[in-house]
């Protein structure tokens, strides 16, 4: 514990590094361009000193660090305390402006008001210490004012200040001000917001700003540039949470070598301390903190150092050092709020990218727990988020990652979704808990495995994923391969879309959700059939790369064979076996694939045949032809 009071190590340690100096405010400004939100921050660059020369060098190069290149927004970068490593390129249509007076230095992230406003604000806030709000005197609290508050609150700033604005356009009245102060506290109160403070301003006019005004002497409270100088500082806070060390690269040098570098994202950090590679959880103790300006003692959050350790253990990037006496969490079970990005909503049973500190693993999205109303708070049943909704789910990771709650540190608790097909930042996530269910069932480790089955079978299993347009021929094809493959006395098995619909997912329609879940469950199976040493042939629309990704993945290199079954629609139309393309084309039929629903052909199958130019017995002997090649099936 004397770690943690250590306070004059800390002060000294602090003043060694800029970021984690005190004195240093990062904040954030909400409300929309009509509430005077870029008078508000003129204002203040036009009322605060000009900047101290040595300071000047510093923001520069950290606005260097933030700065704004092209890509996609990464808030777990962001998150961590504006890494220097950037593996992709972002673009943050935040403005990130620098400021200070005598008393304090400040960052302000001036968030666009517009489109992508959630987007912005999510990237600005997840480092900002305080929320200056800006509510417009005439209009009080808009729904917007609540929205942005929850997301304040959400994302964990802990110290807000409500600028109640345009102060003058409505005659400096105490009476209004209240009125929006009782208003305001009520929803704040609701939300969970602690220490909200209420300043009657005028932006235009100065009023508040700097210098008490004359013009409310009814109030009695701080100038928002004193409140500003004063509010709490969250570093102080990180530096005495428990130690965590997110490992952004392991450095090798040379053989003697063996360091780990990352920035702290909170705690402190001693020479000799016994430490824990988290989620492994083996312990090694601190030999050296090394930095670029020479070996430390210790090192605070905020800082960038490597780190050697006295016995050799194995730490990989994206691992969480911490101390061994208060590790994180590990699971790859959670329940996350998340707040949607992406223009396509989110899809439970979809599967992303998630970012969480240095680490990248793949989510699957379990079902809605709800999503949230954030003008009444009122949880709602909901299938699915749409952009700028938030709300809250279940994780399932491909791995274990440590963690803490977001609530507990920002830094480990926070990750970001990336869509796997395009790369974009999708989501934006806090969280809460590890679910039990991970750490209750085990996967049970047989001894008559794949290899065994496949053995017997005299074969080697695989999937033959059957994808194209209805109509287009893949069920045609696929019965046909199977027929061939069953004469050769190979062991089979074909899982048609419609065949799979009328029993495990008769409880599915086709909208994306439905198909989504509708694939998710097919993909399963075939695994399991690979798994039994089948060849398994797969015959579904699959319109959606994602998903077909996702299939891809659940089996072994080489195992995942992609059959385009390429059919114009014109073509697939003018054949029309079932009726449905006209029943679709009537208006009878909605959602149809290739009419009022998207089809995304694949880009690299292994196998694309053109059924305009190919029938289905010489499609089906190129199939064949293909296992053999592959050594799958023997060629020939
Ligand atoms: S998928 O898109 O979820 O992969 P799946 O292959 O299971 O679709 O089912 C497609 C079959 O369902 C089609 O061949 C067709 O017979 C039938 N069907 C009924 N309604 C639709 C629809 N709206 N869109 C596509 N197919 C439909």
């Amino acid at each position: 514990m004397d770690r943690i009071n250590d306070q004059a190590s800390i002060d000294a340690a602090a003043s060694r590094n800029w970021s984690a100096a005190k004195g240093l405010l990062r904040f954030i400004t909400c409300g929309s361009v009509d509430d005077g939100k870029s008078s508000l921050i003129g204002r203040l660059l036009f009322e605060s000193k000009a900047l101290f020369e040595d300071q000047l060098a510093v923001l520069a190069d950290e606005s260097k660090r933030i700065g704004t290149t092209g890509g996609d927004l990464d808030f777990a970068l962001l998150l961590d305390g504006l890494a220097a490593e950037r593996e992709q390129g972002i673009t943050i249509d935040v403005a990130y402006r620098f400021f200070a007076t005598e008393r304090r230095k400040f960052i302000v992230a001036d968030t666009p008001g517009h489109e992508q406003y959630t987007r912005n604000m999510v990237t600005g806030a997840s480092t900002a210490d305080a929320a200056v709000i800006l509510v417009d005197a005439r209009k009080g609290v808009l729904t917007q004012t609540r929205r942005h508050s929850y997301l304040v609150s959400l994302l964990g700033i802990r110290h807000i200040a409500v600028a109640v604005n345009k102060m003058d356009l409505v005659g400096y009245s105490a009476e209004r001000f209240g009125e929006i102060q009782r208003d305001f506290a009520g929803f704040a109160e609701r939300i969970g917001l602690a220490d909200v403070v209420f300043l009657p301003i005028s932006a235009v006019n100065g009023d508040n700003i700097t210098a008490v005004s004359a013009n409310t002497p009814w109030f009695r409270g701080p100038t928002l540039i004193d409140y500003l100088e004063t509010v709490e500082v969250d570093d102080d806070r990180m530096q005495r949470a428990p130690l965590r060390l997110p490992v952004q690269w392991v450095n090798r040098p040379n053989l003697d070598f063996r360091g780990f570098a990352g920035q702290l994202a909170s705690g402190v950090l001693k020479r000799g301390d016994r430490i824990q590679v988290n989620p492994a959880g083996t312990q090694s103790t601190i030999r050296r903190i090394v930095t670029s300006d020479g070996d430390l003692d210790e090192a605070v959050a905020g800082q960038s150092v490597t780190v050697t350790l006295s016995e050799e253990i194995d730490v990989s990037r994206g691992d969480v050092l911490s101390h061994a006496d208060a590790p994180p969490a590990a699971s790859d079970q959670f329940e996350a709020a998340v707040v949607w990005l992406g223009d396509q909503p989110l899809l439970p049973g979809r599967s992303y990218l998630m970012k969480i500190g240095a680490k990248t693993a793949t989510a699957s999205i379990m079902p809605l727990k709800y999503k949230i109303n954030v003008n009444t708070l009122e949880h709602l049943a909901a299938p699915r988020l749409e952009s700028n909704e938030i709300g809250v789910c279940g994780l399932e990771l491909d791995r274990t990652v440590a963690f803490d709650a977001y609530s507990e540190n920002r830094a480990t608790g926070a990750f970001i979704l990336i869509d796997r097909i395009n790369n974009n930042t999708v989501g934006a996530g806090m969280l809460r808990f590890a679910l039990r269910r991970s750490q209750n069932v085990h996967w049970q480790a047989l001894d008559v495995n794949k290899a065994a089955r496949a053995g017997l079978h005299g074969h080697s299993p695989c999937v033959l994923w059957f994808t194209g347009l209805s109509g287009a021929g893949k069920s045609t094809i696929a019965n046909l391969v199977e027929k061939r493959l069953h004469a050769l006395g190979l062991h089979t098995y074909l899982l048609d879309g419609d065949n799979v619909r009328h029993g495990l997912n008769r409880d599915l329609g086709f909208t994306d959700a439905d198909r989504v879940e509708n694939i998710r469950r097919v993909a399963e199976v075939a695994k399991l059939m690979v798994d039994a040493g089948l060849i398994v042939l797969v015959s579904f629309i699959s319109p959606f790369r994602n998903e077909r990704r996702m299939a891809r993945a659940l089996v072994g290199d080489g195992e995942f064979l992609e059959v385009y079954v390429d059919t114009p629609l014109a073509v697939a139309e003018g054949r029309d076996v079932k009726g449905l393309y006209k029943k679709a084309r009537d208006g009878q039929l909605k959602n149809f694939t290739g009419i009022d629903s998207p089809y995304e052909a694949p880009e690299n199958p292994e196998i694309r045949i053109d059924t305009t130019r190919v029938d289905a017995p010489a499609a089906a002997v190129e199939i064949l032809e293909t296992l053999g090649r592959r050594g799958i099936i023997a060629a020939g």
